[in-house]
């Protein structure tokens, strides 16, 4: 199979690489490498020796059995309708949101919904699209209870890491972090100094021109933003949107569980984080649920709703560049024996991202 690659380069495409080949994805496959910058150049030693081709060019894309691209959205938008309209037949993979919500694509996220993708494919789909990193690591964390069918709804409350806002914003963050750290050193050094003349020093910086906020628009460091993506007209920031609308649709759920919750940036790296409230649709004892949550898929790192293991290994600094989705702090909430609350945690470049790409093309390969 010839695989064109586009976006390799980037962050979730250098993810995507290190877990292609950690995985010897590349002994299975003609690899192909496309460049917008640098046609000519000098491609990865997977693509035997061939030239980087350019990624606008329709005859060399229409030549690939499947592409994968993680260029972005934008990419997407321009090249995908040209493509399929000069007539290829071939499999589009990628994890922009462009196709997503698209009737003929399936949103990808194969531990939980490999049956909706296998059977796509037998009735002649080809256009994959990787799911809101957010949305996908809630469903690798609670599969197992959406497919009992005990959710009757979610209120998700997120805690979302720079890296979802793209590689400049983690740089960012790390400079926000210096800024402020510089801004009290001298007195921080002093143990005898007064924490409130360190506490209105800081506050001043975070507030001061002198903070790096090009990207972010506002402080991270030391502080949180509440609004992710676009503002909606019904009050729901675009990635609120999402949560129902892809959730449902990776499930392939008859009857709509309606998702919604908050998004709020924080200033981890690239581990998302989520608070989740699940209203049951019966009292299913906790011993009950707790299986079904272990069972959802291998990924499922189940945390005991205990103080120390959960401050130990259900946290982003924990989780960060593992496959492993943390699931803890699992009990009945006081609201009433039917509701749930829980709090997963999964690496947003890995499964929310990269992961689901590859496998994708490892369900192809057969
Ligand atoms: N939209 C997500 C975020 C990232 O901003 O964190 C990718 O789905």
């Amino acid at each position: 199979m010839k695989v064109g690659l586009i976006g390799w380069r980037g962050m979730v495409g250098s993810v995507l690489m290190q877990r292609m080949r950690e995985e010897k994805d590349f002994d299975l496959i003609e690899a192909v490498f496309f460049t917008t910058s640098n046609v000519g150049g000098e491609a990865p030693a997977e693509g035997r020796g061939v030239r980087l081709k350019d990624a606008h060019d329709l005859n060399e894309l229409k030549a690939m059995d499947a592409i994968i691209s993680c260029q972005g959205g934008d990419y997407t938008t321009e090249i995908f309708p040209k493509l399929r309209g000069a007539g290829w037949n071939g499999y589009w993979i990628d994890a922009a949101s462009t196709l997503r919500m698209e009737k003929d694509a399936v949103i990808i996220l194969d531990p939980v919904n490999h049956d909706l993708i296998k059977k796509s494919l037998a009735n002649g789909g080809k256009n994959f699209i990787g799911g809101n990193c957010t949305n996908s690591i809630l469903l690798m964390g609670l599969g197992g209870l959406f497919h009992a069918g005990l959710v009757e709804w979610v209120s998700s409350m997120t805690y979302q890491a720079a890296s979802g806002a793209g590689a400049q914003n983690m740089r960012e963050l790390l400079n926000q972090m210096g800024v402020a750290y510089a801004s009290v050193a001298d007195l921080l050094a002093d143990p005898k100094s007064a924490i409130l003349e360190i506490d209105r020093r800081l506050a001043e910086k975070l507030r001061s021109a002198d903070m790096p906020t090009e990207n972010f628009g506002a402080p991270l460091a030391g502080s949180l933003i509440p609004w992710i993506d676009k503002q909606l007209d019904n009050g729901q920031s675009k990635e609120e949107w999402k949560g129902q609308a892809e959730v449902n649709k990776i499930l392939g759920t008859s009857q709509r569980i309606p998702v919604d919750g908050l998004c709020v940036r924080i200033g981890a790296m690239r581990c998302h984080s989520l608070a989740l409230t699940v209203k049951l649709k019966k009292d299913v004892p906790l011993s009950e649920i707790e299986a079904l949550i272990k069972g959802g898929n291998p990924w499922v790192k189940f945390v005991p709703n205990q103080r120390e293991i959960s401050v130990r290994e259900l946290t982003p600094v924990a989780v960060t560049g593992k496959l492993d989705v943390a699931v803890g702090r699992v009990r009945k909430m006081e609201l009433g024996p039917e509701y749930l609350s829980a709090f997963v945690c999964g690496d947003q470049l890995l499964w929310g991202a990269a992961e689901p790409l590859r496998r994708m093309l490892r369900i192809l390969l057969g």
